[in-house]
């Protein structure tokens, strides 16, 4: 090789590697400003879950990503499941009070024709990027059910994303098992004190036996099957690990990232704030200690090791 070509090929070597590096260092911006937008949306939402103090998305997501996982997806499509589960109800952002705040049961026609919307507005809300699109599309399908009546579009069976039926099988426990009606009778500061902590961990254990109960019994209907089968297993799986745990009661100021939840904590007004088996994570830890400084919860909590 002369030496003006050996010259010219280490040039275009060095400006590849230059370009990769370029390359790189943009992917990397790009990836995090993608996982900012994530945590901004997260945040936005959690905000907005009167019921559950963001609790409610970080259940959906964590599980639904196991889910995925067994299922035999691997990588970015997990991430895609799970971020759509993170995000999954972005599309009720704005919701006025009166609709947040209700269950579906109590709507009338033209609350309904609002909460409809929700799926599509998501979809259109995360249309901005393009790295959004499959995760606005499971966000699209999350209330679609297996028969073909769920909506937007009554999709059915394998028309539905998977992502979409795993979030659909873990939206409807959470909601079935946690979710409390605001009953505005309670609200007054007399009455705050009446709600009994315990009685609501023996209620949320029933509501769990008979959210399994019925995600059995629509297996072949509504849900997938498959899905049901495999959340039910962890379901089972959690409740025979946890009670395995040596419990111990711990200040929410010193609580560390390998301790998990032992019970259901709740604000006065019975909303979740953190469920038994979540794991301690910062914004877990934040979330307690806010709720320890307004004495809506102990000082110390009782945690799993
Ligand atoms: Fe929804
Ligand atoms: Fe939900």
């Amino acid at each position: 090789m002369s030496v003006n070509r050996m010259e010219s090929s280490i040039a275009t070597s060095v400006s590849i590697e230059i370009l990769e590096k370029q390359l790189d260092v943009a992917s990397t911006e790009a990836a995090k400003s993608f996982m900012s937008t994530i945590d901004i949306m997260e945040s936005l939402i959690s905000t907005n879950e009167r019921f559950y103090e963001g609790s409610h998305c970080r259940f959906i997501a964590t599980k639904s990503a196991l889910i995925a996982q067994q299922l035999g997806f691997q990588g970015y499509e997990v991430f895609e499941i799970q971020t759509a589960a993170l995000l999954h109800d972005i599309g009720k952002i704005g919701f006025p009070d009166y609709i947040s705040s209700k269950y579906y049961s109590e709507f009338t026609n033209e609350e309904q024709k609002i909460y409809y919307k929700h799926p599509e507005l998501g979809k259109q809300l995360l249309s901005q990027n393009s790295n959004f699109d499959s995760i606005g599309d499971i966000i699209l399908q999350h209330h679609e059910k297996v028969d073909g009546s769920g909506f937007p579009y009554h999709l059915s069976g394998s028309e539905i994303h998977i992502g979409a039926q795993i979030i659909s099988v873990v939206d409807f426990y959470h909601n079935a098992v946690f979710r409390r009606k605001r009953d505005r009778t309670q609200m007054t500061d007399s009455s705050l004190s009446a709600i009994n902590g315990t009685a609501l961990v023996a209620q949320s254990q029933k509501r769990s036996t008979q959210a399994v109960q019925y995600l059995l019994s629509k297996k072949k209907t509504i849900f997938n099957q498959e899905v049901v089968d495999l959340f039910v297993h962890l379901v089972e799986y959690d409740r025979d690990n946890l009670s395995e745990q040596t419990i111990l009661r711990c200040s929410v100021h010193q609580l560390s990232d390998d301790m998990i939840i032992a019970q259901d904590y709740y604000t006065t007004y019975g909303l979740l704030i953190v469920a038994k088996g979540e794991h301690v994570k910062e914004h877990v830890r934040n979330a307690l200690i806010k709720f320890a400084n307004n004495g809506e919860v102990p000082p110390k909590i009782l945690v799993m090791r």
